[in-house]
């Protein structure tokens, strides 16, 4: 098991952010059974099995499934790949025979090897087919702006971008259909928001983002997986979810704070929601933690990353009480 300690060389495929922070939260005693629901390239799989656990870890991506087999082979029985969505890690450990775990980590967003790889259209500095698709089937980031309206593009952008000048963008996109490629979408929104070539910020990084999420339902699936990490993490067992954008974090920051009895009160604007009468099902959540200098000046995508976590109380899970996990949660 050499191969799978922290001390290995630093490869970006295998230093995931936040690594040693997320290995702390998580506390693994050795021979605990931990879920990395996100596996990607593995970083954090690694550390965990460095750590002594064993590892049943997920992937929407048939190509992280497929390359993680190596890493299979090493672990010498200590670590399952499962092809498939977070949103439903409990029915996929339940097919397993498998109803409690002692932790399960979220690491949000797109793989390296997702956004280095042209071909899966993930990166506006590549040229690539428009696709973005983590799974790899269901409608493409092509099929979708070529069929979608202007508002709806525009509604997109705005919201899981950011992107303040979202309706210019739409107008420019609808009048440049049909859209194939990457390097086009690039273009013509560097086009609409009058970009400088050469200047330093490229103004498309917002509005991949925000496809790149739509087309992957990310938000609704960050959703469902919190409410299934609810599910099936014994009492004590731990949480850590690290997210790349502000929704994402608001998102994660919600479901705590409901969950462990912090928004009981509800707000002037906000009535108190269903739950309150509920035993909390999280601890009090740990404070937030953000990389430090040295790692975002190694690795610039750390510029952007949060880490929560908690702890699992021995109250029946909420969302296992309604009739859906969605609905379990107000965010
Ligand atoms: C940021 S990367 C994870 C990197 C990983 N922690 C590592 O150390 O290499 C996110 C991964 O999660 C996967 N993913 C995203 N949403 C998912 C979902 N709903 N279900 C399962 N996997 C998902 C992506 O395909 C991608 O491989």
């Amino acid at each position: 098991m050499t191969d799978l300690s922290p001390d290995l060389p630093r490869d970006p495929r295998h230093d995931p952010v936040l690594r040693e922070e997320v290995i702390a939260a998580l506390a693994i005693a050795p021979g605990e059974r931990h879920v990395d629901a996100t596996f990607g390239a593995g970083g954090y799989t690694r550390a965990m099995l460095a750590a002594g656990a064993e590892v049943i870890a997920c992937d929407r991506d048939p190509d992280a499934i497929a390359e993680g087999q190596a890493l299979v082979q090493q672990a010498g029985g200590k670590l399952a790949l499962i092809h498939g969505r977070f949103g439903e890690i409990d029915r996929l450990l339940a097919e397993r025979g498998i109803d409690a775990v002692d932790g399960i980590t979220f690491d949000i967003g797109v793989s390296s090897m997702q956004l280095d790889r042209d071909e899966r259209g993930f990166s506006f500095q590549k040229d690539g087919p428009l696709d973005m698709r983590m799974a790899q089937d269901g409608e493409s980031a092509a099929d979708w702006l070529n069929r979608a309206d202007e508002a709806e593009i525009a509604d997109v952008l705005f919201h899981y971008g950011d992107e303040r000048q979202s309706r210019r963008v739409a107008r420019a996109i609808i009048a440049a259909r049909p859209l194939t490629r990457t390097a086009e979408l690039a273009s013509v929104i560097r086009k609409a928001l009058r970009h400088p070539p050469g200047a330093p910020k490229d103004p498309s990084t917002k509005s991949f983002q925000a496809i790149r999420i739509h087309i992957n339902s990310e938000l609704d699936e960050l959703v469902a997986g919190l409410n299934a990490a609810e599910r099936v993490l014994r009492p004590g067992g731990r949480l850590a979810v690290v997210s790349f954008h502000s929704t994402e974090d608001r998102i994660v920051k919600n479901f705590l704070r409901e969950r462990s009895g912090g928004d009981a009160a509800g707000s002037r604007h906000r009535p108190a929601p269903t739950s309150q009468a509920r035993a909390a099902t999280f601890e009090t959540p740990a404070r937030k933690v953000r990389p430090g200098k040295e790692e975002e000046a190694r690795n610039p995508r750390a510029r952007s990353a949060t880490l929560r976590s908690a702890v699992r109380t021995a109250a029946p899970a909420h969302s296992a009480q309604d009739k859906s996990g969605k609905e379990a949660m107000s965010c």
